[in-house]
């Protein structure tokens, strides 16, 4: 790298779902004037293809030329998959469940993780997702692993579906919305390819009991 060019930084926020990574890594970007961005999202729009286009989410091969060929424009709070706005459309359980399925295929992981690596190499970086301090940039300057408990985090999760406008946000009891992220945390966190895990060197922040504000200051403490 030019020694005259400035360093470019890397904050990575890896956790389960629902604990507040996307609010969280948002705010970070906007305080430290980086870019922000969802990997998750970026498996959500794979998974809406592959849905649009009915392919399976067993069809390796399949998935990884979808993977491969799609355009992924990010910005901030938005998507664009190959020219189309799809923020709300990905937020639906349907596709929420096809990610957690696609996200176990090596060859979607490489297209996506190479993605990831250009975007992170243009820019410093705040990048939200489940393998980002252990596969994606595992020299990043501060790695955060977000998490808190069950039941908040499916009543964050039920707030956030139910604030999207996605279209079939219909009321789901508190306790399904417990019991399938209990089972997506699982299944993200057994897979063979880049499982949920913990950096070694990640700081783990509870924020169970923390308000926004509180979490957002006790990650810019440690930068
Ligand atoms: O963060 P999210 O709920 O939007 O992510 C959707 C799914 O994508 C999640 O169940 C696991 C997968 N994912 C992943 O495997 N690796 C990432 N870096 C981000 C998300």
């Amino acid at each position: 790298m030019d020694d005259n060019q400035p360093k470019r930084v890397v904050v990575a926020i890896d956790g389960p779902a629902g604990a507040g990574k996307s609010t969280i890594a948002r705010r970070l970007a906007q305080r430290l004037g980086f870019t922000y961005i969802d990997t998750g999202a970026m498996y959500r729009a794979v998974a809406l293809w592959a849905l649009r286009q009915g392919v399976r989410f067993d069809d390796l091969h399949r998935m990884e030329q979808l993977a491969m060929a799609a355009a992924i424009e990010l910005a901030p709070g938005r998507i664009h998959l190959n020219g189309e706005d799809v923020s709300e459309a990905i937020r639906t359980p349907e596709v929420s469940s096809g990610a957690s399925q696609i996200a176990v295929i090596p060859g979607v992981r490489r297209a996506m993780v190479g993605k990831q690596r250009e975007i992170g190499e243009r820019s410093s970086v705040v990048m939200e997702g489940r393998d980002i301090g252990t596969v994606v940039f595992p020299d990043s300057d501060l790695k955060i692993y977000l998490t808190a408990d069950p039941v908040e985090r499916a009543r964050r999760r039920s707030d956030q579906v139910k604030a999207s406008g996605a279209v079939d946000a219909v009321p789901v009891a508190e306790s399904v919305v417990v019991a399938e992220l209990a089972r997506r945390d699982r299944f993200d966190s057994s897979r063979a390819t880049s499982p949920l895990q913990i950096a070694e060197d990640a700081i783990v922040v509870d924020s169970t009991k923390m308000s926004v504000d509180e979490v957002v200051e006790e990650v810019l403490s440690h930068l």
